[in-house]
């Protein structure tokens, strides 16, 4: 829906006012209405580099999800401030690893005499706790566009990588970029006494998977593939790594948000898509290429955003804006001083991958 013409006029003032001292990062799911006020647009391994490449911002505003404030205040020296428009943009993929789970499941690794040959890989989409459990165990963060180099790295440093939180991402780079088989997985459940694994399949797993999984992109199906397939018989599948494994492995591209949107891109004229991530990213998308004469649809027959990414909207982003320019400082999103030392340690690792 177009957005109101009395916010966004507040919103070009507010930002006007700012001038310089505010910086405005939008992750790609964003809405329109919010992403027409982004300085720098970009999935999440784009979005961390960027946030800590503007030392000049006394102001982050950052439209997308916490963990991804989060990075980006670890990322940005201590006076720069990065500022969530709404509190309670989560990730419910990230929610499903805390800080007492992970701590638990070493435990359970050492337990079973595996945890010196483990190197962990945490994937963005998770708290600065887990980052920080990360880094202190000697591994490293990994987004949607460099898993493969992040598991490579690992593999060189120990025998079997702990993924958390997002098991897609970890079985899908695992086996469809590095050809590892199925059986090289395990899932650890941390709702389960000892994540529901014996010490033997621990013994045996090259990968350990954490049991979470991303909401939206986790009801994209092998029917809606195939559905797909029979409506637009020449039809290019193209979704993001967060799918689960039968939906990547009947694809005919995996990558991230900003993959997708090179993808697109480079297409021919005349070629037809359909697209498994979230959906006003998709939208955007078929709006911006349909002139070109590509065919751009939602992999899905059901409407699939991410409500925590739309939390963020005009009105909240007015507000932040507004507040900044009137001297207050709100919504900030810091980061303690210990868990950042050991959570930049892991990001840091990222950043130097080859
Ligand atoms: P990317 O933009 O890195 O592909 O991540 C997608 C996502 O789910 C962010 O929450
Ligand atoms: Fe989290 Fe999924 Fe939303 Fe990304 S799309 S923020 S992984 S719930």
């Amino acid at each position: 829906s177009p957005s109101d013409p009395d916010l966004v006029e507040r919103a070009r003032a507010a930002k006007e006012k700012l001038g310089d001292k505010v910086f405005v990062l939008g992750h790609h799911y964003q809405r329109d209405e919010v992403i027409q006020f982004a300085d720098v647009t970009g999935d999440s391994f784009k979005l961390a580099r960027d946030a800590a490449a503007r030392p000049e911002a006394e102001y982050i505003v950052f439209c997308g999800v916490h963990f991804m404030a989060e990075s980006a205040d670890i990322l940005t020296s201590d006076d720069q401030k990065v500022v969530l428009p709404d509190l309670a943009a989560g990730c419910s993929m990230a929610d499903m690893a805390t800080a007492e789970q992970v701590a638990e499941c070493w435990d359970v690794l050492t337990e079973a005499g595996v945890a010196e040959q483990v190197v962990p890989v945490s994937y963005m989409n998770s708290s600065a706790d887990i980052k920080a459990f990360t880094g202190k165990h000697g591994g490293t963060i990994c987004t949607s566009s460099n898993a493969e180099r992040a598991l490579e790295w690992a593999f060189r440093q120990g025998e079997k990588v702990l993924f958390l939180p997002d098991q897609h991402l970890g079985r899908n780079t695992a086996v469809r970029d590095m050809g590892m088989s199925l059986e090289d997985c395990v899932v650890y459940n941390p709702h389960k006494p000892n994540g529901g694994l014996t010490a033997d399949e621990l013994r045996a797993a090259k990968m350990i998977l954490w049991r979470g999984h991303c909401s939206v992109h986790g009801r994209f199906s092998l029917d809606s593939v195939n559905d797909v397939r029979e409506r637009i018989p020449d039809v290019n599948v193209l979704v993001h790594p967060e799918c689960r494994h039968e939906v990547v492995a009947a694809a005919d591209y995996v990558g991230s948000t900003e993959y997708i949107i090179k993808t697109l891109e480079a297409a021919p004229a005349g070629s037809k898509w359909a697209i498994g991530t979230e959906l006003n990213l998709v939208r955007r998308l078929a709006n911006r290429f349909a002139p070109e004469g590509k065919e751009i649809v939602f992999l899905d027959k059901t409407v699939c955003f991410c409500s925590t990414m739309n939390r963020i909207d005009l009105p909240h982003l007015v507000w932040a804006l507004e507040s900044l320019a009137e001297g207050n400082l709100v919504n900030r999103i810091e980061v303690d001083e210990e868990t950042e030392a050991f959570a930049k340690l892991a990001l840091e690792r990222m950043l130097a991958l080859p």
